[in-house]
């Protein structure tokens, strides 16, 4: 393992997808050289370039606006509340990502693996089986595919970063075999007139997993957290990928990875975003102890979700 000391850079480095994993390009190392760097200083970079077009993209936004236009009565229907899991629709303060802060004004809709119902993990709750509205199976059909292309774009990032960080190219692979990862619609609504100083579309926090994958339409509103405390505006294009890294991986890589603070005021106008959550199985060890039990990726997230998730609280 090699140790990183933060540098101050403040832009978000741009990487092409394709240049990335493929070594025999004559600038792989360049580019394995920015992901270096993104690593250890923003936290975060742009992926250009990637294997999902823009019409899936696309069509999955309409899918999910469709959800989100429906009345209340019908969202209920899905509400995750209804469940002891994360799957289905988070009403707008169904989440309070920091304890500062007031809950998001946003609304969710979350999904995760489809694992067999007869697998012995379909018990665990991050596992759980998901839920969709009656009348939405292209919404279903679209994210499940959508769930399996990120994966195998995480999986990709994973090993390059495995390379950075000096480890085995392929170590993060049997651990990401039926990995706890969540694909979420975020639904910002116009920043509400009752709106005051601690109200976010979603508060400033650091993602608690390992590697989040997001997709937008193009419009701004993600802001994150520069080393001199300013914020600094994403901007990045509809097609584009912005990746960053969660607590977990900087916790698992003993702070060798950055997880950078990141937030949502709104404005007056509505934004939509995908993020993909992509993190380990649930029995991965991420830190050992010689007095402790080691600690569990589950774990982990168990702690981070009963924690924000207000209808787990
Ligand atoms: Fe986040």
């Amino acid at each position: 393992m090699i140790n990183f000391k933060y540098n101050k850079t403040e832009n978000i480095e741009e990487i092409d997808f394709n240049l990335l994993v493929n070594q025999e390009s004559s600038i792989n190392e360049i580019m394995m050289s920015k992901l270096k760097n993104c690593i250890c200083s923003s936290g975060f970079l742009i992926l250009k370039n990637t294997p999902i077009s823009l019409n899936t993209i696309n069509d999955l936004f309409v899918q999910y606006k469709k959800f989100f236009s429906k009345p209340y009565m019908e969202k209920n229907k899905v509400n995750m509340s209804l469940t002891n899991s994360n799957r289905g629709w988070g009403a707008p303060k169904s989440e309070q990502v920091n304890s500062n802060y007031n809950p998001d004004f946003k609304e969710i809709y979350d999904s995760g693996p489809n694992i067999d119902q007869k697998h012995e993990f379909s018990e665990l709750p991050y596992y759980a089986k998901n839920i969709w509205p009656d009348d939405m199976s292209e919404l279903k059909n679209l994210a499940d595919n959508f769930y399996i292309q990120c994966n195998n774009i995480g999986l990709k990032i994973l090993n390059k970063i495995a390379k950075v960080l000096n480890l085995k190219e392929n170590f993060f692979s049997d651990k990401f075999d039926l990995p706890m990862a969540l694909l979420r619609c975020n639904y910002y609504p116009e920043r509400p007139a009752w709106a005051k100083k601690k109200d976010f579309g979603i508060a400033p926090h650091t993602d608690y997993g390992c590697l989040t994958l997001l997709f937008t339409e193009g419009d701004p509103g993600l802001e994150i957290r520069k080393f001199n405390q300013n914020w600094l505006k994403v901007k990045a294009n509809k097609g584009d990928i912005i990746v960053n890294f969660g607590d977990m991986l900087q916790l698992w890589s003993n702070n060798q990875v950055k997880a950078t603070q990141h937030r949502v005021i709104g404005t007056n106008k509505t934004r939509f975003s995908i993020p993909f959550f992509f993190n380990p199985r649930h029995d991965t060890v991420i830190k050992s102890y010689k007095n402790k039990d080691d600690l569990l990726a589950g774990d982990y997230l168990s702690y981070k979700y009963d924690t924000t998730y207000r209808h787990k609280f």
